[in-house]
């Protein structure tokens, strides 16, 4: 075991994201801010200056540090693979920004590397530590409400941020939203639903300009359950939205947010299983809508026969506000990631492999789109 206290961490990539997890980082006990990095030195200095740690320019000289540890990737999405495996290459662990890579031989090439170096390699796939995607994962695994069938993820994204010359527009760049953006929830559906295989996808490109800006898919998970995600970055900021719908047997459940925070149930079921929804959901606000007794307990979907005694509705509040969740998660994500390198038997929620699945989806479906655009004559 390793006997050491803190853990130094290196920042490369200054840019807006780099600079909310190193705030989070700097308050964690088990790490130390070591140094930062960026290709456009204004941007390390200001941080350098910020947090009070030394400002490096080229990724070399940061991966030549012995006061860092863990280096977090927090540059374009390109770029990560070649920086990724420099840095594992220099013995340093490593922090990717999503997406792992924006090819899956590159995405397969870094979780080899870092099994050979001895080294952990994660994507920042931080809706897998929060209390809102927790609680539909032990709703979806309790089965209180049948068996998932279908999910919906719709994302209207704001583009306020995003000028024509951001590059997120361009794919040699980004990977294109389903690489940049989509791995985030080909994960969190993988983690809900099991394994999925992408059946259906298609993009559109902003009229007048080369930028597609809306995408969507559909993929198969386990038993057949089938889930459609719809991201379009166009929205003013105000209005930028989120929100999952997921249908089961015998209710529906949405969880509003790209980070969410709340959610709400609508179900029929018996008295034990409301009060085991109680249970994963503890403080909701549950209404019983409806009471059923005698024949009236009995009901039918899919063919199976249930006695219920009760619809309910139910809401939950997951936390305080969507910026305090964001930095929870990435706070979390990094303890349990540091909770490894501490002990090696330490089992983490995210792995290597989330990230290489979760480009693997992505180019799928971003192949997939481009044959159905080609078939189209667009
Ligand atoms: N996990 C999440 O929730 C989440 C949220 C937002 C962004 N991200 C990811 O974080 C990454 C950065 O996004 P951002 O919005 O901060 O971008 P940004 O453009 O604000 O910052 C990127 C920074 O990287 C620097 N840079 C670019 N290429 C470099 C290179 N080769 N070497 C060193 N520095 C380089 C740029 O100068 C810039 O300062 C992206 O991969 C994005 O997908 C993740």
């Amino acid at each position: 075991m390793n006997r050491k206290r803190t853990w130094g961490l290196g920042l490369l990539g200054c840019g807006s994201f780099g600079a909310f997890c190193l705030e989070t980082y700097s308050r964690l006990a088990d790490l130390r801010p070591a140094a930062v990095a960026d290709a456009f030195p204004a941007a390390a200095d200001r941080l350098a200056e910020r947090f009070g740690v030394p400002a490096v320019y080229a990724a070399a000289d940061l991966f030549a540090r012995d006061d860092v540890d863990i280096v977090h990737i927090a540059t374009p999405p390109q770029s990560h693979y070649p920086l990724a495996l420099a840095a594992l290459r220099a013995g340093k662990h490593v922090l990717c920004e999503k997406p792992l890579a924006t090819r899956l031989d590159h995405a397969e090439a870094l979780v080899a590397e870092a099994s050979r170096q001895g080294r952990i390699c994660p994507v920042n796939f931080v809706l897998r530590y929060n209390p809102v995607t927790d609680a539909v994962k032990a709703i979806v695994d309790s089965g209180l409400i049948g068996r998932p069938i279908h999910g919906s993820f719709e994302n209207f994204a704001q583009d306020e941020s995003l000028g024509p010359d951001h590059w997120f527009w361009d794919r040699a760049l980004s990977g294109g939203i389903f690489i940049e953006h989509a791995v985030h929830f080909f994960d969190l559906y993988a983690h809900w639903f099991g394994p999925g295989r992408v059946v259906a996808a298609h993009a559109e490109t902003r009229t007048g300009s080369a930028a597609q800006d809306r995408v969507m898919c559909i993929t198969r998970h386990d038993e057949g359950v089938t889930v459609h995600q719809y991201h379009g970055f166009d929205q003013p900021e105000r209005l930028d939205r989120q929100n999952h719908h997921l249908l089961f047997e015998r209710g529906d459940l949405y969880a509003d947010g790209w980070i969410p925070r709340s959610l709400a149930l609508h179900a029929i079921v018996d008295d034990d299983q409301a009060a085991g929804l109680r249970r994963l959901c503890p403080g909701a606000d549950v209404e019983v809508l409806e009471r059923y007794a005698g024949r009236d307990r009995r009901c039918r979907g899919r063919w199976q026969e249930y006695a219920v005694t009760q619809r309910i509705r139910l809401a939950w509040d997951g936390g305080p506000d969507k910026d305090t969740l964001y930095r929870r998660g990435v706070a979390d994500l990094m303890r349990d990631q540091v909770a490894r390198l501490a002990d090696p038997g330490h089992l983490r929620r995210v792995t290597e492999a989330d990230g290489r699945d979760a480009v693997a989806a992505a180019v799928t479906a971003a192949a997939m789109a481009a044959d159905g655009s080609a078939g189209s004559g667009q």
